[in-house]
């Protein structure tokens, strides 16, 4: 894949919709098309399946996310609830004709390029379409009205703030801001360059998973479990199969040809790819077929000739972990994935010691990942390859994996990254490619897969739910002097990332804190449930929701400002962990509290004055939480690498394997690399995410790719840099320049047609890999788990009705220590996004398995729920990363659900011990306090 530079696409619109010739037909972008012969097809089919108009996308089918929204004449409505033959004689406009359809679509589609209001993607053409249609009927007058326009469509990305920045610039007819075009000279690090990839996320031709499969491609469907856990067995395949014409294959996992597992567990992968005897989640998939579009969807899989015969199943960790539970995997008969420890001199004494003690359990729920994008893809054989183009956070270990399944060397499959439609860790674990890849075994010609959103909120991997017992103790003067912590993981079926989780809390569980005395220890618990995985801080911001109002308690009775006990207590370089690993550099969290400080006091007597005069049950609070998070895998190897190549005819180009799953990679890696080299980054052709065509660079994961892609793409740009220095026998200063004719060196041309090319083409060329210095962890947790850290700290405001329970959350002040600031919109970005996803993780979110699993029963923030979020980045360089560069995917979540808990605390005095802290759970912790007669500030405990 290409990535293309963008152009400017914001010519205003002139062009008025067709007139159709008669009401048997649509205009659709000014071009007259005949109705389909069935009527109720639903309009998002028959634009992407008949016109192959695949801006228009399908997140779920259901009228909840807004994907989908397309104009008909003029007005915003989601096309998967519209039967085309309502729109016979109308007019329809998409992403792709919104620019000449509408007044505003040209100028919108620039605006959400310049104010970087596009992360993923997925949901960007409903975006610019509903709010082209408030735009063009003057209804966005302020940023209210543009949320307002914005309000009927869901972004699991941006946190909206961009988006509404975009609206109301346009909908306001303010001066445009323009695009930050990459640099002539100079550094590209450190430029708000507007994303390179933007153009074909607002144009609507970028391809995710389902997005532009081959003409003629079959249909995959699976057939999954009813129940949590039941043993079954097939009946008549054959005869099924033959009553049902347009089927072509039946598999199971006897047509498996390798190995019928995969995942991450070690030392063995224990996820089947189709399920054997007895399923062990609920919609856990026992067969697949494979068939002509028609017949596939019109099959009804319930009359698949399978018995069912339900078992009891184990759903939480009492449950599976008494001495007669169920045992989900021979090999692990206690239901126990993993144990993590980490131990640091005597936590028992130094909580018998201790002037101050918090304690307290705290639980917390199943999250779902919410992608706006569905898991999709396609495959097929190409000659003895198996090539596999899927929405995937980890090109080269899916290849890895689909290589065991077929049986066959990994060289023999290919795998594509198609756009991803949002991760967050979820996409990390295979999906539909397993099946995708077993099919295109068995069956020639292109198959396609994508999930519903039942399929895709009932199997996917979650967030763990934790609960947590936990013991924070501190000396006379405020000093941490212990934590004692144990946390229980329930992990579903499968081990999915419950190994990481349960090795990163352990380290993380006492947070960005000097403690001499440490206990931590955590259990991931096998359970009927589908897997808990991978979600953005691998169990550390739920985590963190315990342990940092623990850290607020003990500020309470030590008599120390909340902010001020973090900043007396925190990290400093040269200190160490609780692993014994010393922190020699890049400990930016004095720094980030210093820069909260003026904003917190400015709150706090902001707060304390508004609530004195405040009347009835409305109360104000603001909270504060601090972190820090491991960049990369926990004590594993992690490497990246990165190609760089000069084509005989001076092309530049840069093969950088990292998926950009909405998170910039595709940015913010060839910023790195451009400068590394010393060209502009728009002398970059730039190669994304294929196995055949890059080296790997590691699963998009961890925050890990701007650290460790970054500083392999700057080693292979220095590489490359030196090369041609050589050849051309010029100083380490030289300047390189690429034009159209070729290289110049200091001006002077560089011929590089003579010389040989190499496998790939290149006349020069350098690939350079990136693993960082970590060390295993011992026994007793003791090692260097992570060559470096992100630290920060973040402030939240809340209002909180103790009437209802309901908690809003006003404003968001985070600060991070960034090491360097690589692009510093898209960190805006980041931040913005993460801060929305812990609105959702401390007040809304609870998946409750096997249940509602559609976006009108599980909710997240809309644009209404968020707070304005104001980021502040601090530079506390770490000589590993490139250009001093850490992670802030992850970390920009951590402590925001934490901040929220500790602020509906200032408000209300009541201490929040569940989450998601729903009006419910608030009115009965209110209700609580109540009862006690204890309902006031400062009610926490001391123990002395
Ligand atoms: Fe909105 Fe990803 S950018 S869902």
């Amino acid at each position: 894949m290409t990535i293309p530079l963008f152009e400017d696409v914001g010519a205003v619109a002139t062009a008025e919709p067709a007139v159709p010739p008669d009401a048997e037909g649509f205009a659709l972008n000014g071009v007259w098309h005949p109705l389909p012969a069935d009527p109720s097809l639903r309009l998002l089919d028959h634009l992407r399946t008949d016109l192959r108009q695949f801006g228009t996308k399908e997140g779920c089918r259901q009228g909840d996310c807004g994907s989908c929204t397309v104009l008909v004449d003029g007005e915003a409505r989601y096309a998967c609830l519209v039967p085309v033959g309502q729109v016979a004689g109308r007019s329809v406009v998409t992403v792709e004709g919104i620019a000449a359809g509408t007044q505003c679509g040209g100028r919108l589609q620039q605006a959400f390029l310049a104010h970087q209001a596009v992360q993923c993607g997925f949901c960007t053409p409903g975006m610019l379409l509903a709010s082209a249609a408030a735009i063009d009927a003057g209804r966005v007058t302020d940023r209210a009205s543009a949320r307002d326009a914005i309000d009927g469509v869901l972004c699991r990305c941006t946190g909206y703030q961009k988006i509404v920045d975009a609206v109301t610039e346009v909908g306001c007819g303010v001066a445009p801001w323009p695009c930050t075009l990459p640099p002539g000279q100079g550094p590209a690090v450190g430029v708000p360059l507007t994303r390179l990839d933007g153009p074909e996320k607002v144009d609507g031709s970028q391809h995710f998973g389902a997005d532009g499969w081959p003409v003629g491609s079959l249909v995959l469907r699976a057939v999954r479990s009813p129940h949590h856990r039941a043993r079954f067995t097939f009946g008549d395949i054959d005869g099924w199969r033959a009553a049902h014409p347009g089927v072509r294959r039946v598999l199971t996992h006897a047509d498996v040809p390798g190995l019928n597992l995969h995942g991450v567990a070690t030392p063995y992968a224990d996820q089947p790819v189709l399920a054997v005897d007895e399923t062990r989640h609920y919609l856990e998939a026992v067969a697949l077929i494979v068939g002509e579009p028609e017949a596939m969807m019109a099959l009804d899989l319930q009359r698949f000739p399978v018995t069912w015969e339900p078992l009891t199943p184990v759903l939480t960790v009492d449950d599976a972990t008494q001495d007669d539970s169920p045992v989900l995997h021979a090999a692990r008969p206690d239901n126990i994935l993993i144990e993590g420890l980490v131990r640091r001199g005597d936590a028992a004494a130094g909580l018998r010691d201790a002037r101050y003690v918090a304690s307290a359990t705290f639980t917390s729920s199943f999250v779902e990942h919410a992608y706006l994008e569905p898991e999709a893809g396609w495959a097929q054989r190409v000659g003895d390859r198996v090539e596999i183009h899927s929405s995937t956070q980890a090109p080269h270990p899916h290849r890895a994996d689909l290589a065991r399944i077929l049986g066959v060397a990994p060289e023999r499959v290919r795998v594509v990254a198609t756009a991803v439609g949002g991760g967050f860790g979820g996409k990390l674990d295979m999906s539909v490619q397993p099946w995708l890849a077993l099919a295109a075994w068995h069956v020639d010609g292109p198959i396609g897969m994508v999930f519903s959103r039942e399929e895709s909120m009932a199997t996917s991997t979650k967030r763990h739910p934790a609960r947590i017992v936990s013991t924070m103790a501190a000396d006379a003067d405020g000093r941490l002097c212990a934590v004692e912590f144990d946390g229980d993981y329930n992990t579903g079926a499968f081990a999915s990332w419950g190994t990481a989780v349960a090795n990163r809390v352990p380290v993380h569980a006492g947070g960005p804190y000097v403690i001499p005395h440490y206990l931590a220890h955590s259990r991931a618990v096998h359970t009927h449930i589908t897997p808990a995985g991978a979600f953005r801080g691998f169990g550390v911001p739920q985590t963190m929701m315990s342990q940092e109002q623990l850290i607020d308690e003990l500020a309470h009775q030590a008599g120390i400002d909340p902010l001020e006990f973090r900043a007396m207590n925190a990290l400093r370089a040269g200190d160490s962990l609780p692993t014994g690993q010393v922190l020699d550099q890049s400990v930016g969290l004095t720094e980030c509290l210093d820069a909260l400080r003026p904003a917190w006091r400015e709150a706090r007597a902001r707060i304390a004055t508004r609530n004195a005069s405040a009347p009835g049950p409305l109360r104000y609070g603001v909270g504060i939480a601090a972190f820090f998070y491991g960049c990369g895998n926990t004590a594993l190897p992690n490497p990246s690498t990165v190609r760089f190549g000069v084509r005989p005819d001076g092309t530049i180009v840069l093969h950088q394997g990292a998926v950009d799953a909405g998170q910039g990679a595709n940015t913010v890696i060839p910023q790195i690399a451009a400068d590394a080299l010393g060209v502009p980054v728009d002398r970059l052709h730039i190669v994304g995410p294929d196995t055949h065509l890059t080296p790997d660079c590691g699963r998009t994961s961890a925050s890990r790719q701007t650290f460790i892609t970054g500083r392999a793409a700057f080693l292979a740009g220095t590489a490359l840099r030196q090369q041609l220095l050589r050849l051309a026998n010029a100083p380490a200063d030289a300047t390189i320049s690429a034009h159209a004719d070729g290289l110049r060196i200091e001006g002077r041309p560089l011929d590089l047609r003579a010389r040989p090319a190499d496998a790939h083409g290149y006349a020069v060329a350098a690939e350079e890999s990136f693993d960082p210095p970590i060390t295993a962890l011992d026994d007793a947790g003791q090692g260097n788990p992570y060559a470096t850290y992100a630290f920060g700290a973040q402030m939240a405001e809340v209002l909180v009705d103790c009437e209802s329970g309901r908690v809003r959350v006003l404003k968001v002040v985070a600060a991070h220590d960034v090491g360097r600031m690589v692009n510093p919109t898209l960190l805006e970005g980041q931040v913005e996004g993460a801060v929305a996803q812990g609105v959702g993780l401390a007040l809304m979110e609870q998946y409750h398995p096997g249940k509602h699993n559609n976006l009108h029963d599980y909710l997240i923030p809309t644009v209404h729920d968020m707070p304005e979020v104001r980021a502040i980045f601090i530079e506390a360089p770490t000589a590993l990363g490139p250009y001093g560069a850490k992670g802030i995917g992850e970390p920009a979540l951590v402590p925001t659900a934490a901040a929220i808990l500790n602020a509906i605390h200032d408000a209300t005095g009541v201490r929040i011990r569940q989450a998601p802290a729903t009006p419910d759970v608030v009115r009965r912790a209110l209700d609580g306090c109540m009862t006690d007669g204890v309902r006031a500030r400062g009610s926490d405990h001391v123990h002395h």
